[in-house]
């Protein structure tokens, strides 16, 4: 069985696996960079495929898009022009002092941060790179979800779809990795052109709400908003006007901070 890394080798399929026709994630991003009075120079930390990178361009922003991934930077260079695309990590990277007035991060791509090192190298980038009283905006998985909750753990999830002629299965199971406190995700995808299955194998940090309100402050961040919905991925998802929730309890999270003005 191979392992290599299926979606985000390839781009393509990510979205097609993922797709986000309304652009929900960008406009959700935007409403709370509008409603917190953001500045225009934006960066969107693991930007994948580039979509929301390109929706914030679209919409007037100065727009830079970084991910560790060279298949997606390329890819997001053809699909998604507009925005300047950069490989940076988000365990720690420098794009300029003050150079960014809001940091947007979605679809749990600050969960990459496994340890809490990384942690503090992300929120201490980000607070390199953001001028005084800059926004960060992150939208993700929500670790406290999983306390008392197994319904996401207890059977395999299987999906089928065709891509570009090719009929593909994927089989995901989710565990808790209690010691390193993360989510532990393999996929097996299977396909009917006759190529060997490819495990794919990837993790989450469980990061709980006061968690992250801790580490935020730490770093010298207010936190404005920090909820479980509605949002780009939530059930019913955000629609237009809606305002944030009070609760975090449902299974993504999501926290607006403003770093202070006198970092
Ligand atoms: C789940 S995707 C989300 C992509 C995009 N933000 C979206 O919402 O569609 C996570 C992205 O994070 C990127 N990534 C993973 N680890 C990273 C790291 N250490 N630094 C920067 N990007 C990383 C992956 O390459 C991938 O594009």
């Amino acid at each position: 069985m191979s392992n290599a890394n299926l979606l985000t080798d390839n781009p393509d399929l990510y979205e097609a696996r993922f797709p986000d026709p309304r652009r929900l994630a960008g406009r959700w991003a935007e409403d709370c960079l509008r409603r917190h009075d953001a500045g225009q120079r934006v960066l969107d930390m693991g930007c994948g495929t580039g979509r929301d990178a390109a929706h914030l361009h679209g919409v007037g922003r100065a727009v830079t898009g970084a991910d560790l991934s060279e298949a997606m930077l390329a890819y997001a260079r053809t699909r998604y022009p507009g925005p300047e695309y950069v490989r940076a990590d988000l365990h720690g990277f420098d794009l300029g002092q003050d150079a960014f007035d809001a940091v947007v991060c979605l679809d749990s791509s600050l969960l990459y941060c496994h340890t809490n090192d990384q942690l503090d190298g992300f929120l201490a980038s980000c607070r390199q790179g953001l001028a005084p009283g800059g926004l960060l905006v992150a939208e993700m998985r929500n670790g406290a979800y999983f306390l008392g909750r197994t319904d996401l753990l207890d059977t395999p999830t299987v999906n089928g779809f065709t891509w570009q002629g090719t009929a593909y299965r994927s089989t995901t199971t989710l565990t808790v990795d209690r010691t390193a406190q993360l989510l532990r995700r393999t996929r097996v995808w299977t396909s009917d052109d006759g190529l060997p299955p490819v495990e794919q194998r990837s993790a989450w940090r469980l990061l709980f709400p006061q968690e992250l309100r801790y580490v935020l402050a730490a770093h010298g961040f207010e936190v404005l908003e920090l909820h479980d919905g509605p949002g780009p991925r939530t059930e019913p998802p955000w629609a237009e006007g809606e305002l944030p929730g009070r609760t975090a309890d449902a299974d993504r999270l999501h926290v607006v901070a403003r770093l202070s003005t006198s970092h």
